[in-house]
């Protein structure tokens, strides 16, 4: 795997646009099987889990075009219904496909999913829903045989747990059905309220997403669209990390607040100053950052896990004790271990972290376990003084566009 290498300190400051989220292109990618015809969408960061899922889409027999941030994809012709375990491997978001193959073939063969390693990530929600809504879903030696059983019929689904992958397969599989389908205690995540504008440009006719309770009355004509993803939040918080962490001031661009309000009270906790704007956001660092009383991860609108590492590497250099509580994945502080290597002070007791932070941090040759973690090895990579050599640069390159820390990163074979 490439290495990521930076000479820190180095000062996060200036302007930047935020390029399109991760976590809703990857569905919405998924959701142009169901449109039958050609889609556009704008905003696509260049990342390799978009590249991924254009694989995905090429090998079932779509025609894909990838040209400066916009994709096409004519999905009028599919010759293939299963997805082979090279590609269903490569990310988590692949089992996305499920819903949407199902949706229009009738039938998807396909194997579990990988992704990053946050503990065990079952997909015992997704199947358990897709099959109220009457998908016959077999696991024969691993790789999952799904058909419909006669066919599709709107049901009412209730969430043991607000699951952001399994609400999206439940849309998707139920845009092309008889009847009405309801989730309750469906994930609320921005990303899904995108899907579902999308899916509605399409034809689908779906309610309520962005609440605990969606509705979808199934359909059966769909048609061409144009679509502009939405900022990825995650990537905001990622950079107003960054420049916190290093002093700098910075300026996201084309992002309102509303994406990331459940960390901005953590930055100013913290010290910073955040002026917000009509369409943009600033973020102005002190000398001196502090730690905050508790972070602690929950479902949407609560504070993102996807931003736990983050939020850490940043308060490793903070003046104080900061505590996190990550509830939702089990195993998701192996960036810990390597944040320690820098000068940092982190206990881990089941799933709170105690960090204390150390102003000097000083670089060191770490080694990055997923998608978030390399993030935040990065922000205190930048930090620290010294060089810093981070392993696992293929992880970032998952979800960040390199274009977003011009002249600060150096990618190494
Ligand atoms: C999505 C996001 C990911 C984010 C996560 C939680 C995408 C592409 N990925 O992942 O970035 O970290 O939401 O906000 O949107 N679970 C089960 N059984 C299931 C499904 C989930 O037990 O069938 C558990 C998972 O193991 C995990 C928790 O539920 O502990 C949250 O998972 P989920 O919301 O499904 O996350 P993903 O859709 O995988």
């Amino acid at each position: 795997m490439r290495k990521i290498i930076i000479n820190g300190p180095c000062e996060v400051s200036g302007e930047v646009d935020i390029q399109g989220a991760k976590n809703s292109i990857l569905p919405i990618l998924a959701a142009t099987i169901i449109a039958r015809n050609e889609c556009v969408i704008k905003n696509c960061p260049n990342i390799l889990d978009v590249h991924t899922s254009l694989e995905i889409l090429n090998y079932l027999g779509c025609k894909t075009k990838f040209e400066g941030s916009t994709i096409i994809v004519d999905s009028s012709q599919i010759s293939k219904n299963e997805i082979p375990e090279k590609l269903m491997r490569k990310m988590r978001s692949s089992i996305i496909f499920l819903g949407s193959l199902i949706a229009r073939t009738g039938r998807a063969k396909l194997t579990f999913p990988g992704g990053c390693e946050l503990g065990p990530r079952p997909i015992d929600l997704h199947i358990s829903a897709l099959k109220q809504l009457g998908i016959s879903i077999d696991n024969i030696h691993g790789n999952l045989e799904c058909k419909i059983e006669n066919k599709i019929i709107g049901t009412d689904i209730v969430l043991p747990f607000p699951s952001v992958g399994a609400t999206e397969n439940i849309i998707l599989a139920s845009s092309i059905c008889s009847g009405t389908t309801t989730i309750e205690n469906a994930a609320r995540e921005p990303e899904i309220v995108d899907l579902t504008r999308f899916l509605n440009k399409i034809g689908a006719k779906i309610h309520g997403a962005g609440s605990s309770k969606i509705v979808i009355e199934g359909t059966h004509k769909f048609n061409s669209s144009e679509h502009y993803i939405i900022p990825d939040r995650i990537v905001a918080i990622t950079l107003m990390a960054a420049a916190a962490s290093t002093g700098g001031n910075l300026t996201l661009k084309n992002i309102k607040t509303d994406l990331i309000s459940s960390a901005i009270p953590i930055f100013e906790e913290s010290g910073c100053l955040i002026k917000t704007y009509e369409k943009n956001i600033e973020i102005l660092s002190p000398e001196t950052l502090y730690s905050v009383k508790e972070v602690r991860t929950m479902p949407y609108p609560g504070f993102p896990t996807d931003a736990q590492a983050i939020i850490m590497a940043m308060l490793s250099k903070a003046i104080g004790t900061s505590v996190f509580v990550e509830t939702i994945f089990e195993s998701r502080f192996k960036h810990t271990e390597e944040l320690i290597k820098l000068g940092a002070k982190i206990k881990i007791n089941g799933n709170v972290a105690i960090i204390e932070g150390n102003k000097y941090l000083s670089g060191a040759k770490l080694q990055a376990y997923d998608l978030r973690g390399a993030a935040a090895l990065i922000i205190a990579g930048l930090a620290a003084y010294g060089k810093t050599t981070i392993s696992g640069a293929d992880y970032f390159l998952r979800g960040y566009d390199l274009s977003i820390f011009p002249n600060i990163l150096t990618i190494n074979e």
